[in-house]
């Protein structure tokens, strides 16, 4: 694979890359391996980076001849790479939820799924079954001394950090309710007064929507116990799948969608099937105070926000009186229509996702919007140590070419005050998944560490792991992973000595 080059040898699209190259990554994982050393092929991990990346995503796609409709409705499989003084060990389990047990020993799919997938038989049998499959596919986080395979519209479940063994549904100890929502976005707060924590939030939605905004202690004897929590109630529905944190501020971005139930109660559609963009209302900022802030006990804020459905946030910031919020934007929701297979999806039709950044200004209440980049992106980040605050640097997944849509071929370090960017390429025929950021722990150098991201090589139809320098995103390791592992959601890092 070359870190750059044409692709126009390549049949098959017209945006320069082999719909099988990308398609391809789409399969079954077959296998559950433990504690394997991965083989290096090309440079050296670096002996200082310890610790473990964890990563969830969709691995079971198809049952008996059906394959499911969308990605996200595909049952979480956690794999977790283990750095050892310059050695990667791997190891990747399913998440036992109930459904995934039941449909195991069935040899079908048994529920449907909420990005339109059916359940095995006749479609009628598909109507008036609301049960909720909680595929635990999202992310996987640390918590304490647990692993938590995370899916928003349920709560999390519980394994082991090492052997990736299931535990259950866990409901953190008593705190949530039964089939209670708990976000797959928590975002880490590195020390905005005084300890790191975890934030996080459960939304209840329908004509009102309610937010639990809850922080976790995530060091010491305590770690994974609730700090604060408080609750909120807005007009509207809403679907909020991220969020960002300042160290005075929770920031929502409520967008304008509508949810039409009918045809997901009739069984023709899955509920995230049902949204639907309101172009002429506005979407809003929901504000909510933290704890821990100077407007603790005050009530939530509102501002408009621009048009447009935002999945993921990069960062925000406060300054002055202003909160600065980076988002990537769509001009609409993207899904795959009822008819439509995925794997055949034309990415000329879907809307790509552009960082913009909007300024809130707290005492007029004016919002300005401010476009980053024309560049196709995903899963951004910056530094884990500036979560909440101002950052220079972000890394992000893009699309090869620099406007319009495409798969995300890869990674950008884009500097948001110079706006400048660096960049390494999987293309032509390989694919990027989301890029993690790990701070070199001996250095205050705010771009000085590593980029970690799982990568498909459409070309050797192998998953690889890439790690990069992240200052100038110069290649330093390429391992073999022993499975192939469809296109991931999110992951973690989580330092040796934390585990
Ligand atoms: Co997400």
């Amino acid at each position: 694979m070359s870190q750059s080059g044409r692709t126009d040898d390549l049949p098959g699209n017209s945006l320069g890359f082999n719909q099988e190259d990308w398609s391809s990554a789409y399969c079954n994982v077959e296998r559950e391996c433990t504690n394997l050393t991965l083989k290096i092929i090309k440079g050296e991990v670096p002996k200082e980076l310890n610790g473990t990346f964890y990563k969830n995503g969709p691995g079971k796609l198809e049952r008996n001849g059906q394959w499911i409709h969308h990605p996200f409705d595909g049952d979480g499989m956690i794999t977790s790479l283990n750095f050892k003084n310059g050695i990667v060990s791997f190891n990747n389990r399913f998440v036992r939820t109930k459904a995934w047990e039941e449909e195991e020993k069935a040899g079908k799919f048994l529920y449907r799924g909420v990005f339109g997938t059916k359940k095995s038989g006749l479609g009628i049998s598909n109507a008036f079954d609301l049960r909720l499959k909680n595929i635990a596919n999202t992310n996987v986080i640390k918590l304490g001394n647990k692993l938590l395979a995370l899916w928003e519209a349920a709560g999390p479940h519980a394994l082991d950090p090492n052997s990736l063994e299931t535990y259950g549904l866990s409901n953190l100890d008593g705190l949530l309710a039964s089939n209670e929502a708990f976000s797959a976005h928590p975002r880490f707060d590195p020390g905005h007064f005084t300890e790191p924590r975890m934030v996080t939030f459960g939304v209840k939605t329908g004509p009102k929507s309610t937010i639990r905004l809850m922080e976790f202690k995530t060091q010491g004897d305590n770690a994974g116990s609730l700090i604060s929590e408080r609750k909120d109630n807005f007009n509207g529905f809403a679907f909020l799948h991220d969020f960002a944190i300042t160290p005075n501020w929770a920031i929502f971005l409520q967008n304008a969608i509508n949810f039409n139930p009918l045809p997901f109660i009739l069984g023709q559609k899955g509920a995230a099937q049902c949204l639907k963009s309101k172009p002429k209302e506005k979407a809003k900022f929901w504000l909510i105070p933290r704890d821990s802030g100077d407007f603790c006990k005050q009530s939530p804020r509102i501002f408009d926000a621009p048009s447009g459905f935002v999945f993921h946030h990069l960062n925000a910031y406060e300054e002055d009186k202003s909160i600065i919020v980076d988002s990537i934007f769509y001009k609409d929701f993207p899904t795959i229509k009822p008819n439509e297979d995925f794997r055949k999806v034309n990415f000329n039709n879907l809307p790509e996702g552009i960082l913009k950044r909007c300024r809130i200004n707290l005492l007029t209440a004016e919002v300005y919007e401010d476009k980053l980049s024309n560049q196709c992106c995903e899963f951004a980040m910056v530094n884990p140590k500036l979560q909440g605050l101002s950052a220079q640097y972000s890394w992000m997944a893009t699309a090869e070419e620099e406007t319009g849509n495409g798969p995300l071929q890869k990674i950008k370090k884009f500097d948001l005050i110079n706006r400048k960017s660096h960049f390494w390429s999987a293309a032509p025929r390989g694919f990027v998944s989301e890029p993690v950021m790990v701070p070199k722990k001996s250095s205050i150098i705010e771009d000085d560490g590593w980029v970690l991201v799982l990568i498909w090589n459409g070309e050797l139809k192998q998953t690889q792991l890439v790690i990069l320098n992240s200052n100038n995103l110069s290649h330093q390791a390429t391992l073999e992973i022993p499975i192939n592992i469809p296109h991931g959601l999110h992951g973690s890092w989580v330092n040796s000595e934390e585990l």
